[in-house]
């Protein structure tokens, strides 16, 4: 993101605006504000000017200078133009192309993507009127998010409230991606399984589900038609994403074959329990003196069985190694059948389990080792598919 063009409506969340345009910056971007008359009630122009250290534009008229005309001058190389909050009032103006104020002029005038971020009363948000706006606002191309549900400025509940600037920040992100998977059918599986041995316990592994979910979110955000299969995590499914929950390696095993058959790509984060306990208690196991014993029944290799009936599909795996590392993970590539396997090194600091961040090293099938420096796990997410686009 280089250049952005935000513009800020008169409403309640304008304030929250100054964060986003903080956030954008952070991420790299040039940030223009324009503001409505009306958002200058809320929030002055002199806030997104010391944040911001551009100009803030207001005025159609007053602060013209030199040949070009102003709106098409700040439209110039501009990646993106953002309205949050966007009021009701200039959604309406901006559905039916009136152009009496400096950002309804712009927005007519922009070539580049559109976010607008709906932020109002719960009524009026719900009002037909608004919600027809809003559709003709979506089919004339703009990307719309939509407002959280929650408690509102006018003190009522309902939906209407902005977003946090966070998440309105990963949407523009998103926006922005290429959609280099559009309508690829992807099949991720994520997070721990689980294996009981009686009501209260199981056998499992710290595994949190964030890389897992973070391919599943790269993936959508990159236009791909994303089945998740995930284990039980506390991590939100992203939107968009099919989520199927299970706990078990069984229950994972079926899932995952029956959304198998259509799928083109399939990725599998998931750190899979190799072992079951042979006799599941229906009962809470007592304690007793001395030793006790598990005994564990082998369970199916997933990736194993999918490798078998690969087809033209993409099939990418993860192995878990403390020892051998390459040469475990080249073994582990050529007995499931894979294209490329994603190694975690889990003695590495800052790689593996429940933690933001991964340090892996690519294998792909001509044996060659791609050593990856310490990522944050959605950059890494992105990264591996910019290698699985070019085996698409
Ligand atoms: N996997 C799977 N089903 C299993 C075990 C693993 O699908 N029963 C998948 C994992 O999701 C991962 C890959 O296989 O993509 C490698 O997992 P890993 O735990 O590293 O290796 P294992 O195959 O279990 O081998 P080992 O335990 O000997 O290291």
């Amino acid at each position: 993101m280089k250049k952005v063009v935000l513009g800020v409506t008169g409403g309640v969340a304008a304030y929250k605006a100054a964060e986003l345009a903080r956030l954008l910056m952070r991420g790299g971007a040039e940030v223009h504000v324009i503001m409505t008359p009306a958002a200058t009630e809320f929030i002055t122009p002199l806030t997104f000017q010391a944040l911001t250290g551009n100009p803030v534009y207001v005025n159609m008229y007053a602060d013209r200078s030199g040949e070009k005309i102003q709106h098409i001058d700040l439209l110039e190389n501009t990646d993106l133009v953002v309205i949050a909050p966007a009021t009701a009032n200039t959604m309406a103006k901006m559905a039916s192309g009136l152009a009496d104020n400096l950002l309804t002029t712009l927005y007519l005038a922009a070539r580049c993507p559109v976010v607008i971020v709906p932020s109002m009363n719960v009524n009026m948000y719900e009002h037909s009127v608004v919600q027809d706006n809003i559709k003709k606002l979506a089919g004339h191309g703009c990307q719309v998010m939509d407002p959280e549900a929650g408690e509102l400025a006018c003190g009522v509940y309902g939906r209407g409230r902005m977003p946090d600037p966070l998440d309105i920040y990963a949407f523009t992100r998103a926006v922005l991606r290429p959609k280099d998977f559009a309508g690829v059918k992807s099949l991720v599986s994520a997070g721990p399984t689980r294996e009981p041995l009686d009501p209260v316990r199981f056998l499992s592994n710290p595994s949190t589900g964030l890389m897992g979910y973070a391919l599943a979110r790269a993936l959508t955000e990159r236009g791909a038609d994303v089945t998740l299969i995930s284990g039980q995590t506390h991590l939100q499914a992203p939107a968009g994403v099919n989520k199927v929950d299970v706990t078990t390696t069984e229950e994972m095993f079926d899932a995952v074959f029956e959304h198998y058959k259509e799928s083109r790509l399939v990725i599998k984060a998931a750190a899979v329990s190799d072992y079951r306990p042979l006799e599941v208690s229906e009962q809470k196991v007592k304690k007793s003196d001395g030793k006790s014993m598990i005994e564990l029944a082998r369970n199916r290799d997933i990736l194993f069985e999918l490798g078998k009936e690969k087809g033209d599909r993409v099939l990418v795996g993860f192995a878990a190694e403390t020892e051998d590392i390459f040469d475990n993970a080249r073994q582990k590539m050529d007995r499931k059948n894979l294209d490329l396997i994603v190694i975690n090194n889990l003695k590495e600091p800052g790689a593996g389990f429940a933690v933001p961040t991964n340090r892996v090293s690519i294998i792909d099938r001509s044996g060659e080792v791609e050593n990856l420096p310490l990522m944050d796990k959605e950059e890494l997410a992105h990264y591996i598919l910019d290698r699985i686009a070019r085996m698409l």
